[in-house]
């Protein structure tokens, strides 16, 4: 099988080709950030907004990013173009290969981009008409979870605390409060209000939250963002996860302890079509656009 093609510093490769440098602070400091673009039938959800996202984590560790919002987008379409079909689209840039290893920024080294695009499969059928298991754990990350870093070395060993007792996700609690999973957002449903978490330092403001927010306000759903404690997550009605990849998934057990009836609730079914609705609208637009 011949090997993708990915992009790596302004030329489309196959992946196996692409050779980074030992010295590159992405591999010897985790000095990089990163985004996840879904993609369906070839059109990006929402793209821009993604690659605001990577403008401001840039921003946050003082890395000059390399391209226009516009230009990601041309840069992504034109790896999109040999990754037909969903695709979930990966973007890194380091701060680049200094002559040594010093922890101070060095200036004027020119960072290092990688892209590559991976077929996506959404959640199964099973895990959106049953919902999903998850473990609790205290956050024990930084406290710049709002930058969307490659140093994922917290948030993969609280994923891994779910993965080995067979559960999808880790939900993460800081001081009694809930702040999101190891790599999703966390929504909580009481009494027929959605809560959402404050948009603070403390999450990665997730595309996908933002899309919920939206559909939610668009559906005539209830939500309030406000902060949610550990006791309400464990007393919710419903609970669920929010990401590019898992779009939204019904969270019904939690510590092994069934969440609200046990089963999606009505308001999770809900979210779920205009998500779905919200899908099919951007597949019908990118096949009229093609
Ligand atoms: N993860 N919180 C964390 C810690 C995440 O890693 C993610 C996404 C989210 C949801 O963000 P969004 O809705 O923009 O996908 C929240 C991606 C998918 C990943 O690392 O693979």
């Amino acid at each position: 099988m011949t090997s993708p093609l990915a992009h790596f510093n302004g030329q489309l490769l196959p992946l196996d080709q692409i050779r980074i440098s030992p010295l590159d602070r992405g591999f010897i400091f985790g000095d990089g950030v990163y985004e996840v673009v879904p993609v369906y039938g070839g059109t990006m959800l929402r793209g821009r907004e993604h690659f605001e996202r990577l403008q401001r984590s840039m921003d946050e560790i003082q890395l000059a990013n390399p391209h226009s919002v516009d230009e990601w987008l041309a840069i992504s379409r034109e790896l999109l173009a040999h990754h037909p079909g969903d695709q979930a689209l990966y973007i890194q840039v380091t701060r680049g290969v200094p002559p040594k290893r010093d922890h101070v920024i060095p200036k004027g080294l020119a960072p290092t981009v990688f892209m590559m695009s991976n077929s996506m499969s959404t959640p199964s059928r099973e895990a959106v008409e049953n919902g999903v298991a998850c473990v609790t754990a205290r956050d024990f990350r930084w406290e710049k979870c709002h930058v969307k870093s490659t140093s994922l070395l917290g948030n993969v060993l609280a994923r891994q605390m779910s993965a080995d007792v067979g559960a999808t996700e880790t939900i993460l609690f800081r001081d009694g409060q809930l702040t999101e999973a190891s790599s999703s957002n966390v929504f909580v449903v009481k009494g027929g209000r959605v809560l959402a978490v404050p948009q603070d330092n403390l999450i990665l403001l997730g595309i996908t939250y933002q899309l919920l927010e939206q559909l939610a306000k668009e559906g005539h759903v209830n939500l309030e963002v406000r902060p949610v404690s550990e006791q309400e997550v464990r007393e919710a009605d419903e609970v669920w996860l929010s990401s590019s990849t898992k779009e939204v998934l019904a969270v019904t057990t939690i510590d092994g302890r069934p969440v609200g009836a046990g089963k999606p609730g009505a308001l999770f079914r809900r979210m779920h079509q205009l998500y779905q609705d919200y899908k099919a609208k951007l597949r019908q637009r990118g096949a009229v656009a093609a």
